[in-house]
Formats: C-alpha cells, structure tokens, sequence
C-alpha cells in the first residue's frame, strides 16, 4: 500500500517506516499519525516482520507536530490531533516486535515523542534533540512528558523540557537518551545490524520481554515480579526454549523457529 507522508518498506525481515515531508522537516500531522497508526497495525499482524526502524532523512528525523496545521486550532482540534498521535504512538511502544529509532537531524517535540517510544535510538552525528514546546507557548502532548521523565533522570527531563534546550547527540548519550552515536552516513547500515542480530533472537521471548520491561515499569516491583515470573514460566511450553537449553547443553548454536 502506498502512503503519502510515509514511504514503508519490508525488508529481510525489518518493516523500515521513514517519514517522508521534507520540505517539513517530515513536521507531523493527523495524517501522518493515521498512516503510521495503519502501518503499526500491518506490522503487528505480519509474521515475516522480526524488527521495525522509524527514520526520517539527513536533515530530520522530525522536527515535531506541525505548526501551521496546529496554529489556529482550538481546544477540540488539539484534542483531536493528540488523541490520534497517543492512539498510534502507543501502538508502536505496544508492538510486540523490536523497534529501533534511527536518528539524523532534527529529533523535537513529536518527533522526539516518536522516538521515545521505540526500545532502542541510534543516533548521527548531526542528531539534535528536545522539546521547544514552550517557546511556542505549549507543552509536549503526544507523551514527552511522560516518556522522558520515565526514561532518563526526571530533573535532568524537567530541565529540558522548562527551557526548551536543545541537545547535541554527545549530550543525549551522557543523559540516557539514546544509546549509540554513529556517523552520518553508517547511521542505517548501523542500524541494520541490529535489526539483523535483533531478528535472530527467539521472537517470543523477545516478545515476553518487552511486555515485562514495559508493563513491569507502571507497578510495584511486587506486582513487577510476578509479571515477569508468569512470563518466564510460559516460555516453557514454547519449542523455541527447548532448543535453546538443548543447543546449550548440546554446545551448539541454537536455530529458533519462533514456536
Ligand atoms: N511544523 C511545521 N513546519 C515546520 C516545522 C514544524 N514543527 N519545523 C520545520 N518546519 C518547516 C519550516 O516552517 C520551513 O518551512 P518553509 O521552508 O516553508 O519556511 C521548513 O520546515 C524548514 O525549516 P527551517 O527553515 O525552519 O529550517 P532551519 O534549519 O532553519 O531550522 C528547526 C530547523 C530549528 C528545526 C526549525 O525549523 C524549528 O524550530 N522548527 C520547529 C520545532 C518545534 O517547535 N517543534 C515542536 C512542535 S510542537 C509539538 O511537537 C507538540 C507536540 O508535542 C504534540
């Protein structure tokens, strides 16, 4: 299927969604966030599907939810437009696959918000990121708020987030916000290897995991633990499991079949 803000790939196994309004600075609007919303749903229901990269171009990943589009909107519109954007971006941080933001430019407000619901940024050189929300007279409204201050140290997020500062990619490293910096033009060959070595893992311990990371961060280490021990407990009826401790024991590489 085509989409007009969106160019969508399936490759060797990795979905590759790159937005695609350059003149824009790949700015989003509801369409893109309906588009990105049908395609989280392709990519949840395909099989063939082990990872997906968000990425955007040289010049920006996406320098947040579009200003013109948002100006002369009114509190329904904002609502409206924010509800759509919560829809999707939750989905994506729901996938059940690992998803990786690939990071050239510009990385603000929504855009950030994007990337800050994948499990892993990788980021250029170039990359820049934050939340210029308030200079606009604003705050962030797809999740920023939210996702930053849970991801990396809440003051350091405050801080950010008060002044609108905006930060190289050596900085977001130090703080936690990503957790590679690579060069330019290796940024997706890069973030292919990971997609690749990501694909090899058994697909529904990948999947286990990421439900206890995420769903265990919102509750008490209690309710945390029993979430993971359920979780751990059911891979044993999988074939994948067997495999893995046989191939172990049989000291040979284990061959996950995703069963
Ligand atoms: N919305 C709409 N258009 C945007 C945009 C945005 N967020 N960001 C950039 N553009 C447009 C510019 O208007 C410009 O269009 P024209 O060529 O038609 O004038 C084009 O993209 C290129 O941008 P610049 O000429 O400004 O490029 P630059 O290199 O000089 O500056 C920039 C780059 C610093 C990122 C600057 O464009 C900028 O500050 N953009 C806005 C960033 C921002 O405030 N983002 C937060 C948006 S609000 C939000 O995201 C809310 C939320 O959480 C839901």
């Amino acid at each position: 299927m085509e989409y007009k803000n969106i160019i969508f790939e399936k490759k060797e196994q990795i979905g590759w969604i790159k937005l695609n309004r350059p003149k824009k600075l790949n700015a989003l609007n509801r369409e893109v966030f309906e588009e990105l919303d049908l395609i989280i749903t392709d990519v949840q229901e395909d099989n063939n599907i082990k990872v997906v990269v968000i990425t955007g171009n040289e010049k920006a990943f996406a320098a947040g939810a579009d200003i013109e589009h948002m100006v002369n909107g009114g509190i329904s519109e904002a609502f409206k437009l924010t509800d759509i954007s919560i829809v999707a971006q939750e989905k994506l941080s729901d996938l059940s696959k690992p998803t990786i933001a690939a990071i050239s430019g510009y990385a603000l407000g929504g855009g950030l918000e994007l990337a800050l619901c994948c499990d892993f940024r990788i980021a250029a050189e170039n990359a820049r990121f934050g939340f210029p929300e308030i200079s606009l007279g604003v705050i962030p409204g797809g999740g920023g708020t939210q996702r930053l201050a849970r991801l990396i140290n809440q003051s350091i997020a405050t801080k950010m987030i008060f002044l609108g500062e905006i930060i190289d990619c050596d900085k977001a490293l130090k703080i936690g916000l990503i957790e590679k910096i690579v060069k330019e033009n290796e940024l997706i060959s890069e973030v292919k290897k990971l997609a690749i070595t990501l694909s090899n893992m058994p697909v529904l311990a990948i999947r286990a995991a990421k439900k206890a990371i995420k769903n265990g961060l919102n509750v008490s280490l209690k309710d945390g633990l029993i979430i993971e021990q359920n979780l751990f407990c059911m891979l044993f009826g999988t074939e994948d499991q067997k495999e893995g401790m046989n191939a172990f024991i049989e000291k040979r590489k284990a061959k996950f079949l995703g069963r």
